[in-house]
């Protein structure tokens, strides 16, 4: 059975409007989106391949349009590179397509309107960890590989209280891979290797 490893990656500031997006100068005009960017780069790529049991989830936040959900599904992603443009184009397609219901705006990226509580109440079937450096250390935690993972991350600005409420009622545990901050690609690369470690010593 594949386990399927879920990333949702807030972005707090991230700029609904593809027109506004200048791909020369991606952090200055997306809101941040190049954070988005580097997090999907740091859940799919391998070396020579993508992560087919990867999903990963954003909502972002920014204006002038905001709540724009969008996920980008593993097994179905296709032509699309690991360089943050290539990213942030697949994400100015999905902007572009932009409906109260969902479309999937190229192969393997969907788009829609939703906000996080009802993201949370859709995915209430995965086991829910949310990242945070004061939660319980990573070695601690017993990942059973009985269902899908969903970590939640919050961008540079982190998440909100709230947010963090929502995720804890839905069942999440804290989960900390130290006293350090990190930034949030550089946790996801860590969590991919860390259950890859843990999936090659049950092989
Ligand atoms: C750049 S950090 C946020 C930094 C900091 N909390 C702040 O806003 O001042 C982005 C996200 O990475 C995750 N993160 C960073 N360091 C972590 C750690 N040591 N353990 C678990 N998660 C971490 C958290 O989800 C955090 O919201």
């Amino acid at each position: 059975m594949t386990t399927f490893r879920h990333f949702y990656v807030k972005s707090t500031k991230g700029v609904t409007d593809a027109k506004k997006i200048n791909l020369k100068d991606i952090p200055g005009t997306s809101g941040r989106l190049d954070i988005i960017a580097r997090s999907i780069n740091a859940a799919f790529w391998l070396s020579n391949n993508i992560r087919r049991n990867v999903v990963f989830h954003t909502i972002l936040h920014g204006m002038p349009d905001p709540p724009v959900y969008i996920r980008f599904e593993g097994e179905k992603m296709r032509k699309i590179s690991p360089d943050e443009r290539s990213i942030i184009l697949f994400i100015l397609k999905a902007l572009e397509r932009t409906r109260e219901n969902e479309v999937e705006s190229t192969p393997g990226v969907f788009v829609s309107r939703k906000n996080f509580e009802k993201f949370i109440e859709e995915n209430r079937d995965k086991k829910i960890y949310l990242l945070m450096e004061d939660g319980k250390p990573m070695k601690s935690i017993n990942f059973k590989n009985e269902r899908d993972y969903l970590f939640i991350l919050g961008d540079n600005l982190d998440l909100s209280e709230e947010e963090k409420q929502i995720a804890i009622e839905a069942g999440a545990t804290p989960v900390s891979i130290g006293k350090t901050s990190y930034l949030t690609s550089h946790c996801i690369v860590v969590i991919n290797w860390y259950l890859d470690m843990l999936e090659r010593e049950v092989e």
